[in-house]
């Protein structure tokens, strides 16, 4: 790849380039991929208009370039490289032969139930190398994959089964994580006794767990005996550049989680670029995302982004603190990791075990450190730069969205320089700006706003799946001719960016997104319950802990808030789980009727002044009841 970046003058320059010719800029970078056919145009359309087109008119399959490309040159080479929950359990290796093998079989799979281009699997599964196998076969035929994490209900799967109306799931019997077994197939089975997945046809039941389940005769079949007498010879689907790859929901401020919309070829460009340049992976690295496929991250740094670049990638099944809390490093020491990508969350909860498990580990494989899915304190900071990359090893703080496909925000492994706590600077192509109240750009180097990008990259989420108009919406509409991040943001005076949180009605939970209205629906759900705020407040571990004030038409009692907890549970999962509850008698509202979650917010995170301007409170008395009671 003659476009990697290598040092931070070629960073200068490659950004100027892609600034002043973004068009001359990406094709360069296209060419090194296998194309069916080249673009007519390298980019079209705009973000005023919302129809942001890159290399239009090619053909591709983003598999050929994952993975029969690299037959020719490393077919040997280890591609995939699966970890067990079990750490008794042998691990499993895939070489790029053998990955194309399973792929290429797994695809005539899903043929043989009818799957065809254009048509949406849903992918309800544990860690396990069929669910990435599952992804790149789906890629490989031209369906749509819409994976759902599997820590979502049977009430949440299906109405993301609905939504895309999804022709076939495949799921686990069970999956392992830590000392449980999490019952996916029997949710799937509740899932599809809703309303509104009467599109499923087929279940394909992988097995893992061992558990017990039942198997629908007709709609449910086991992995293993399908696969059993499939071809391995899949060619690849030809796709044009726009064709739909896949699809995946995630939370926004208002409504239900929207199906992110992502295309082929600008998709498969962004994540391989980012992924070279940003951890700057080497020939006998072995590089490992401990994120979940059900995630955005999973989708660009476990799947697409390493294999498109012949790397090796590591697939973890298990959880950071069984059997106890030196796992990962146990798994650093034991696999030689070179790269390891994580979670603020998963770093302050293993900072709070103890730093015996981490420093009796041998790191020294160790090379690059990477941070994502929310703002990294400097506490946790320091100590993932000390214990864990013995000040040996450079920390990217990565700041992306499930909506920008990859990384927009961060620095480039042994490039750039580190600032604590900053994502730094802007990759490529990528051209960020800040706006204030007013909705003005601001012009100062040195500045606070809101994050838009003024330009469409390669990477951008197209459409929101069957709502075009909520996109527009949603991201376009806020800033004329910019997309809107929802995070707010600070620029320092040497131009490097620290991102400071959502400013919109959605809260981080452990890195996961959680939409305040859905929690609130779910919490609504329970009949002695009037209304309900949800907020976020600081929390030490998961970043953000989710924060409920409701009105309900019985008095407290543990029971409620018991069934309540239940309640929510069912609709979205455990990772939506209010942390505190408190029952109250009025909500903080304007004459007009809407809720002052400012103040709430303020109330939750114990600050008890500064309200601000509260002379619009219908009842200003409320919020003296609120703070009395607060948890
Ligand atoms: C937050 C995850 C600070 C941010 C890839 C964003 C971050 C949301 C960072 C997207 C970071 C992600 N520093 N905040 N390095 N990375 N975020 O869609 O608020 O699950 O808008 O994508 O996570 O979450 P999502």
């Amino acid at each position: 790849m003659d476009w990697k970046i290598n040092n931070i003058e070629d960073y200068h320059a490659q950004y100027d380039e892609a600034l002043n010719s973004p068009s001359e800029y990406w094709a360069k970078i296209a060419d090194s991929f296998h194309w069916k056919k080249k673009w007519d145009s390298v980019m079209s359309g705009s973000i005023s208009s919302s129809d942001v087109k890159w290399f239009d008119g090619a053909q591709l399959n983003i598999t050929e370039n994952c993975l029969d490309r690299h037959l020719k040159t490393q077919p040997e080479k280890e591609a995939v490289l699966f970890v067990p929950n079990d750490p008794s359990e042998k691990e499993t290796r895939y070489t790029y032969k053998e990955l194309h093998e399973e792929v290429c079989k797994t695809a005539n799979m899903f043929k043989s139930l009818g799957v065809k281009k254009g048509d949406r699997v849903c992918l309800y599964m544990s860690m396990v190398p069929e669910l990435l196998i599952s992804v790149l076969a789906c890629a490989r035929i031209g369906a749509i994959h819409s994976v759902v994490f599997g820590g979502f209900s049977a009430q949440a799967l299906a109405g993301r089964i609905e939504d895309a109306s999804c022709n076939l799931i495949i799921t686990n019997d069970g999956g392992l994580r830590g000392n449980k077994t999490i019952e996916l197939k029997k949710i799937t089975d509740e899932a599809l006794e809703m309303p509104g997945c009467a599109s499923i046809k087929n279940v394909i039941v992988h097995k893992r767990a061992n558990n017990e389940i039942t198997m629908k005769e007709g709609r449910d079949h086991w992995w293993h005996e399908l696969i059993s007498d499939v071809s391995s010879d899949c060619p690849a689907e030809t796709m044009e550049a726009e064709d739909p790859l896949f699809v995946l929901y995630t939370s926004g401020s208002t409504g239900k989680p929207k199906g992110i919309q992502h295309t082929t070829a600008g998709y498969m460009v962004w994540a391989a670029y980012t992924f070279a340049n940003v951890f700057q992976v080497e020939e006998n690295d072995t590089y490992w995302c401990t994120a979940d496929i059900g995630w955005i991250t999973g989708h660009t740094y476990i799947t697409y982004g390493p294999l498109l670049n012949g790397a090796t990638t590591v697939m973890f099944e298990g959880v950071p603190t069984w059997p106890d809390a030196s796992r990962f490093w146990q798994v650093v020491e034991k696999y030689k990791i070179s790269h390891f990508y994580t979670a603020p969350t998963a770093i302050r909860a293993l900072m709070g075990c103890g730093n015996e498990h981490v420093d009796n580990s041998d790191l020294s494989s160790l090379k690059v450190l990477g941070s994502v899915g929310e703002p990294i304190n400097e506490e946790a900071w320091h100590w993932y730069n000390e214990h864990v990359g013995k000040k040996n090893c450079p920390i990217v703080d990565t700041w992306w969205q499930t909506e920008t496909g990859g990384i927009l925000i961060s620095p480039l492994a042994g490039i750039t320089e580190l600032k604590p706590c900053h994502a730094t600077l802007p990759l490529p192509g990528v051209h960020p700006v800040l706006m204030n109240e007013k909705g003005e750009e601001i012009k100062e180097v040195e500045a606070e706003g809101n994050l838009c990008i003024k330009n469409p990259w390669p990477g951008m989420v197209r459409t929101i799946y069957g709502d075009h108009e909520r996109f527009k919406q949603t991201y376009l509409s806020a800033y004329d001719g910019k997309y809107f991040t929802g995070d707010g943001c600070k620029r320092d005076s040497e131009g490097f960016y620290r991102i400071t949180g959502r400013v919109d009605d959605v809260i981080n939970v452990s890195g996961h997104r959680i939409g305040t209205a859905e929690v609130e629906d779910a919490i609504d759900q329970h009949p002695d319950v009037i209304e309900a705020a949800v907020v976020g407040y600081p929390h030490d571990i998961k970043g953000q802990g989710i924060y409920a004030y409701i009105i309900t038409s019985k008095s407290a009692s543990n029971e409620i808030e018991k069934e309540i907890l239940t309640e929510v549970i069912k609709c979205i999962g455990p990772i939506a789980k209010p942390d505190k509850i408190q029952i109250v008698k009025g909500l903080p509202k304007t004459r007009s009727g809407k809720i002052m979650r400012r103040i709430l917010r303020k109330i939750a995170a114990h600050e008890f002044s500064n309200f601000g301007d509260t002379s619009t409170l219908l009842d200003p008395s409320v919020v003296d009841e609120i703070k009395n009671g607060v948890l």
